[in-house]
């Protein structure tokens, strides 16, 4: 059985969930659902990022001790996953003390290892990523590049990461398998990154107590990103359980927004490589999602909750938008505009109509009874050829193109069902055949789009008749064509996907 698994950013609890951490969030989820469809053995893992300086600042402006603004903000983190129906195995946060135990462990591996010595650090420190920068590096009137507000002169006397010695093990391995970093373009980028040079880098604090200490050095506390990355390692046993760690490294997919890129396709695997573990099998990075143009941000007010657009889209609705309509790697505008076409066209006209249609015309014509499929049905290329073309692109995480590929089977039973006009015909094996591989594409729709719409994918099973439940089928048995068994009752219902005006 292979194994799987898959990780979002543990995202700061300075700020609320809004549709950029849910972008990434919905994402691993269907890539989860996705993998146990396929009969993998899965392990999801999110969380939440709670030390460091700008934790410990958004505390003091809310009067809350970090703990207590930890507390709150992870716990909406939480409320946010469940309401879109992410089906994480694990929620991880990196004040508990698993994770204490394993980054003081990973860290001291690296220090033992040689890689770690003391120095002193002068530099230029945005406290919103947490990160310094070159001088070279900063934007119009030495903003930070990322957040494009004033950065801070900061001298630390820190524990340094020998990074550049990892320039060509880096490199080599961003060569070593086509997973690595992915998509392409963000592999260039990481690995412009390495040849543009590396500096060891400082991994340690004296100025906050907000973080887990050095274990050699507890006047030190980790730095914020350090003790951050190894959430991932935390979480499936690493410095507590060998045997498990071993069963799920280095098999896991991490998901990320190229805000994060460098974090996680430089520094994360050279500090692996440290402590002598393997890097990732691979690193996705995605683009931003931009509101009227601009990154959605705490400053710039134009964060948008998943609430907000659960309200009118439904959880499934807002699940697919983003899967579909944002391709992952590229930035992507999200407009509400752009999703309510979206959701009208994909969803309320051709998977919903699909259905509807197929119901009533069973219920008039074949006394609500599902006819089998035909065989040799014209659809049963077009379901393989769906099929195959969705699990290779599901298989490099671009969802948008897996679910373009799963809904041409729905557009083409529509087009075969508007071709024969069974709703015209006399009852017999001509509307039965029409009708029997319309319900037919409707199963293996509900099975493969289990993954962006685990909720109406349980109706429409539900509504053709079926017993148990889509996500409970195994993929690729349950996509091939002839599975309908015919017999079953049909059941007419309220439209699944109510068209929005
Ligand atoms: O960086 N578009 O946390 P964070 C798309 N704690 N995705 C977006 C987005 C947008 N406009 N805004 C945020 C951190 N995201 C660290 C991570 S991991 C070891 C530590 C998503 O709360 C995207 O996945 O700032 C991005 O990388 C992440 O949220 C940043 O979340
Ligand atoms: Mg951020």
């Amino acid at each position: 059985m292979a194994r799987f698994y898959v990780t979002t950013p543990i995202y700061y609890v300075n700020d609320a969930p809004h549709i950029g951490h849910a972008y990434t969030t919905v994402t691993a989820d269907a890539l989860a659902r996705w993998h146990r469809l396929l009969g993998d053995d899965v392990w999801f893992l999110t969380g939440t990022d709670e030390h460091g300086l700008k934790m410990q600042r958004a505390a003091e402006a809310n009067g809350l001790t970090p703990i207590e603004q930890a507390d709150r903000y992870s716990q909406r983190f939480r409320e946010a996953w469940a309401q879109l129906d992410i089906t994480n195995d694990d929620f991880i946060r990196t004040s508990e003390p698993r994770h204490y135990k394993a980054v003081q462990a990973l860290m001291q591996a690296a220090y033992d290892n040689g890689w770690i010595e003391l120095g002193t650090y002068e530099g230029l420190y945005c406290v919103h990523c947490e990160a310094y920068y070159a001088e070279s590096e900063l934007v119009e009137g030495n903003l930070c590049p990322i957040h494009r507000r004033p950065v801070e002169h900061m001298t630390e006397e820190n524990y340094f990461f020998k990074l550049s010695a990892f320039g060509d093990r880096l490199l080599e391995w961003y060569d070593s398998s086509p997973t690595t970093v992915i998509p392409e373009s963000k592999r260039n980028e990481a690995a412009g990154l390495v040849k543009g040079g590396l500096r060891d880098i400082s991994i340690s604090r004296t100025s906050i107590s907000w973080g887990v200490p050095v274990p050699w050095d507890p006047r030190h506390v980790f730095y914020v990103w350090y003790d951050a990355l190894i959430n991932y390692a935390t979480a499936v046993g690493y410095g507590e359980d060998p045997e498990r760690f071993a069963t799920w490294w280095p098999s896991v997919q991490h998901l990320v927004g190229k805000d994060i890129l460098r974090f996680h396709c430089v520094y994360w695997p050279a500090l692996l490589m440290a402590a002598g573990i393997d890097p990732p099998h691979g690193v996705a990075v995605h683009g931003f999602l931009l509101v009227g143009g601009e990154k959605m941000s705490k400053t710039s007010l134009n964060q948008i909750a998943p609430a907000d657009l659960v309200e009118t889209f439904g959880v499934d609705g807002f699940r697919y938008h983003f899967l579909r309509d944002q391709p992952f790697g590229p930035d992507g505008d999200f407009s509400f505009e752009g999703m309510v076409a979206r959701y009208n066209a994909d969803l309320a006209n051709n998977l919903g109509n699909l259905l509807n249609r197929v119901a009533t015309v069973v219920g008039k014509k074949c006394g609500g009874v599902g006819p089998a499929p035909d065989p040799d049905s014209r659809l049963a290329a077009v379901a393989k050829e769906g099929y195959d073309t969705a699990a290779a692109a599901w298989a490099r995480v671009a969802p948008s193109e897996a679910l373009e590929a799963t809904w041409r089977l729905v557009r083409e039973t529509n087009a075969a069902l508007e071709a024969a006009e069974p709703w015209k015909a006399e009852p017999g094996p001509g509307v039965d055949k029409v009708l029997g591989d319309a319900l037919e594409a409707l199963r293996i729709m509900a099975v493969m789009a289990t993954p962006a719409l685990p909720n109406k994918c349980e109706e429409i099973w539900r509504r053709i008749g079926l017993p148990g439940v889509p996500s409970e089928q195994r993929l690729p048995d349950a996509a091939r064509w002839g599975g309908y068994p015919g017999g079953l009752t049909v059941l007419t219902g309220p439209p699944i996907f109510p068209r929005i005006s």
